[in-house]
């Protein structure tokens, strides 16, 4: 079967492209490439080059250079008049780019284990003017825009642009079964027939108002369905994709049998809105889609700093219907679906009659009720996706945690720690480790000292372990003196991801800890002995982040621990709540 069977719809621009060349050629290309430079792919790069060398990005043939950079920006047009509203670019660092040459460089494109995928044959490289690029194609500069963010703080200022050969497709080893390139869905759909199909681009988990807005849409349209998920990077915070493609999975019985498939699409998200919904559009064409489902606020990026929608509700079906004809692609315009609690049914929110009771738990409220354990109602959702979603995010008490001190030397976090490490241990149920601060330098970090730099350092080290025991479930005790701000606010962002992060100052004064001086280090530290001695000759910055604050003249280490243990049990991370929780998931 061809995957190019006559009654499909043609990919944008006609042609479906594919980069990778034939073996005999990869192996040219591999020879010669010790030549070359090599640039180590970002994620999103790596997401970006696959959708390039399958034909996801048809027509384009490579990173794009200026003139369709341009054109794009500026007109959602690539310099030849095709409409393409996406930047597809590879920025690289001024450093890198400065040892090209335009025209005869070859750049070898490596994954993060240095696997070569692809050759750009160099043709165009410029600095970018990113703010101008935020302002056209998201209209927007905010660090809150996760796209503008991306491209102003995170990508590097110089773009490179060229046509590129591809070696092989990127390497993924999950869902190998629902990973389609364009062509494979292509034939799929002659395989089985399937003429018109509308897809469902999607980043979350589907409840039952996605079900019934996908099942109607195929209805409406007499269309198969493609559920058709974004996997590559989506918006921070979201639900991981392989739970998400777990749940895709459970849902397929909800609908007639052989009316609809999931395929995964390795696809970075810009959360641009309007241009984006004429992307995604584009992109599903090219995988032999000929509907496209365009929802409320269609791949939306939030708020704003004044809590004001970066774009309106429907601006996105606004673009996608102005340029349909271009697209090629028939748009499935939908409202929210709001659950009828009297009729116990799932409508349109512009078809609700008036005066009804609408009900409906948005992404926030569903974390929430996961992290405490609370019920998922079924009309919000089927049980088998609940259990799914909360095998990913059990409860609180289930969940990871670290307990993280900060103090001068002889504060006495030692001292709690250990109080607290036999309370979880007689508690029991999940692991615990404790790493104090002269464990960590015996073990961790024995080559370093007590310059800024090795204190950074060795409080990263805390960190990287500490995330990735709460990762796994259990429970990290840190107690080092941690005694800067910032590097302490990156640990806590490497952690909250995971599982808990309780920031406790251990907030005895310096004198006290100079008259306990149970080390006798600060007599050292006095009499020059010992240099950079953190409260005599070296800063301490007392943190306005804590979840506890211990006075230990008021209270012994017993009742300190005390503390903080009531702090977990009121976060929910430990106690009577945890049983009460277990009881409700099991209903649910
Ligand atoms: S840091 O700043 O977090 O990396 O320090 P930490 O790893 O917790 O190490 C502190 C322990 O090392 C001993 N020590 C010093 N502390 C502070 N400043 C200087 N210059 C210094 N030199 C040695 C000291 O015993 C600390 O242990 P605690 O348990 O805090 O008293």
């Amino acid at each position: 079967m061809t995957p190019q069977a006559s009654h499909l719809i043609p990919p944008h621009g006609g042609e479906l492209i594919n980069l990778v060349v034939k073996s005999e050629r990869a192996a040219e290309l591999r020879a010669h490439s010790k030549e070359w430079p090599s640039w180590d792919l970002t994620g999103r790069q790596l997401c970006d080059l696959e959708l390039l060398l399958s034909g996801g990005f048809s027509p384009l043939r490579g990173f794009m250079n200026r003139p369709d950079y341009e054109g794009v920006c500026h007109n959602m047009k690539l310099a030849n008049g095709t409409l393409w509203p996406m930047p597809i670019t590879l920025d690289v660092t001024e450093e890198f780019a400065n040892s090209l040459r335009h025209g005869s460089s070859k750049i070898a494109l490596r994954d993060p284990e240095g696997v070569m995928l692809a050759v750009l044959h160099v043709e165009d490289v410029w600095q970018a003017d990113r703010k101008a690029e935020a302002d056209a194609v998201f209209k927007s500069t905010s660090r809150l825009h996760p796209g503008a963010d991306y491209l102003l703080n995170k990508s590097h200022s110089r773009y490179v642009g060229g046509r590129l050969e591809g070696l092989q497709l990127p390497s993924h080893y999950d869902f190998k079964g629902l990973r389609l390139t364009p062509a494979e869905l292509r034939s799929e759909f002659s395989r089985l027939g399937w003429r018109r199909v509308v897809a469902f681009q999607t980043r979350n988990p589907m409840h039952r108002a996605h079900q019934e807005l996908t099942f109607r849409a195929a209805k409406q349209v007499e269309a198969n369905l493609l559920i058709h998920p974004s996997v590559g990077m989506t918006k921070p915070g979201d639900v991981d994709y392989f739970t998400r493609v777990r749940c895709y999975q459970l849902l397929l019985s909800k609908y007639p049998q052989g009316t609809v498939k999931v395929s995964m699409l390795p696809l970075a998200m810009r959360l641009g809105g309007p241009r984006e919904a004429i992307w995604h559009g584009l992109i599903r064409k090219n995988h032999g889609v000929t509907h496209f489902i365009v929802g409320r606020d269609h791949a939306g990026p939030g708020k704003d700093e004044h809590g004001k929608s970066f774009y309106g509700p429907y601006e996105a079906q606004e673009l996608f219907k102005r340029h349909e004809a271009e697209i090629g692609v028939t748009m499935v315009p939908f409202n929210m679906m709001v659950y009828l609690e009297d009729q116990d049914k799932y409508f349109p929110d512009n078809e609700v009659p008036n005066g009804s009771r609408v009900l409906n738990i948005s992404g926030t409220e569903l974390r929430q009720r996961l992290n405490e354990g609370r019920e998922i109602p079924s009309w919000f959702t089927y049980p088998e996706v609940v259990q799914e979603l909360r095998r990913s995010y059990p409860p609180r008490h289930k969940q990871g945690l670290t307990v993280f001190f900060t103090g001068l030397s002889g504060s006495g976090k030692s001292t709690i720690a250990n109080v607290l490490l036999t309370k979880f241990l007689e508690m029991g149920g999940r692991p615990v480790t404790l790493l104090d601060g002269d464990l960590v330098r015996k073990h961790l970090s024995s080559e370093l000292g007590f310059s800024k730099e090795h204190r950074d350092i060795n409080i990263r080290r805390i960190g990287y372990v500490a995330s990735e025991i709460t990762k796994n479930g259990g429970i990290a005790i840190c107690a080092p003196i941690a005694p800067y701000d910032a590097v302490r606010k990156q640990v806590r962002k490497m952690i909250e991801p995971y599982g808990g992060f309780i920031l406790v100052h251990v907030a005895t004064p310096v004198e006290t800890c100079e008259q306990r001086d149970r080390k006798g280090l600060y007599a050292k530290a006095r009499a020059g002995i010992i240099k950079e001695f953190t409260g005599i000759s070296d800063p301490y910055e007392a943190p306005v982040d804590a979840e506890v604050v211990i006075d230990t003249a008021e209270l012994s280490p017993e009742e300190s621990a005390q503390e903080i243990t009531l702090h977990l049990e009121q976060q929910g991370f430990i106690g009577v709540n945890g049983d009460l929780a277990n009881v409700t998931a099991a209903r649910a």
